[in-house]
């Protein structure tokens, strides 16, 4: 299994969007069972996959171990995408793990879940703290959104930093120009400066998938976005092959 992490300590960078559109994008692939784990109290990947409120806050107690992961996962109206959504108790998690001082808790649970997905994608909510450290321990590899702005330069820098002063072998880390509009001029200077950097256009169409409660590709799958996402998702996939590869050999 790879543990994708959409990652930015910034807030309202696309994050939910890009995770909850490439989960769609993963789940394509029928060989390939995908669930998008909703860490951020926000609720916002359920939201976005019309999902129920869940009725009991349980989310955090599955950090304690009072209960199993599989009691909370909910099945989307896609198949082979399944949820794992957040709730308010996970505004007390950070304090939690600080004082449980298992500092591979989340990375634990990754694979407890890994035997029954091929891909987990967390949604991350924007913090730098125990959270944050432990999602670094558990990533197979980071997405990190960024808007072409100088402020979201200093925030990537900020997650390559915390990555280094977080785990022994850093993850490889992504970054994606998440909100491009070509009729800007910093715009267009932040795709000539990071050639190598996939892009999502903003669009409305993108913004609608709130509106519908559904990944673009559900209802606009020729969109230029919704290619963008899938462009996107295979150089995720190609990404993981080249680590899953390198892992190989390294064994052998
Ligand atoms: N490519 C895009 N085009 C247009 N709008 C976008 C695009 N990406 C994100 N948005 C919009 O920007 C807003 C913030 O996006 P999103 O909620 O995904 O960010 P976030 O990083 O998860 O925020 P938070 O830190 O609050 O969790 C939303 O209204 C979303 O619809
Ligand atoms: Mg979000």
């Amino acid at each position: 299994m790879a543990v994708i992490a959409v990652y930015s300590a910034k807030g309202g960078v696309g994050k939910t969007t890009l995770a909850t559109n490439l989960a769609w994008c993963s789940a394509q692939d029928p060989a390939r069972r995908t669930l998008l784990w909703d860490l951020d109290p926000a609720d916002g990947a359920g939201f976005m996959f019309a999902l129920d409120a869940p009725r009991k806050r349980q989310a955090r107690s599955l950090f304690a171990g009072d209960i199993p992961a599989h009691t909370l996962i909910q099945p989307s109206s896609f198949a082979g995408l399944d949820l794992l959504p957040a709730d308010s108790s996970l505004r007390e998690l950070d304090a939690m793990l600080l004082r449980m001082g298992q500092r591979n808790r989340l990375a634990t649970l990754c694979k407890q879940i890994e035997r029954s997905y091929g891909r987990l994608i967390l949604d991350c909510p924007p913090m730098l703290n125990e959270l944050s450290a432990q999602v670094m321990r558990a990533a197979t590899l980071v997405i990190v959104p960024l808007p072409p702005s100088p402020l979201s330069a200093r925030a990537f820098e900020f997650v390559v930093e915390e990555i280094r002063r977080n785990t022994k072998r850093p993850p490889p880390i992504l970054p994606v120009l998440s909100m491009i509009d070509r009729r800007r001029t910093l715009h267009l200077e932040a795709l000539a400066a990071n050639p190598g950097w996939p892009a999502i256009p903003m669009v409305s169409a993108v913004e609608q998938c709130a509106v519908h409660r559904r990944p673009i590709g559900a209802f606009a799958p020729r969109s230029p976005a919704a290619m963008s996402f899938m462009r996107l998702w295979d150089g995720i996939e190609r990404k993981l092959a080249q680590l899953a590869a390198r892992d190989r050999a390294a064994l052998a």
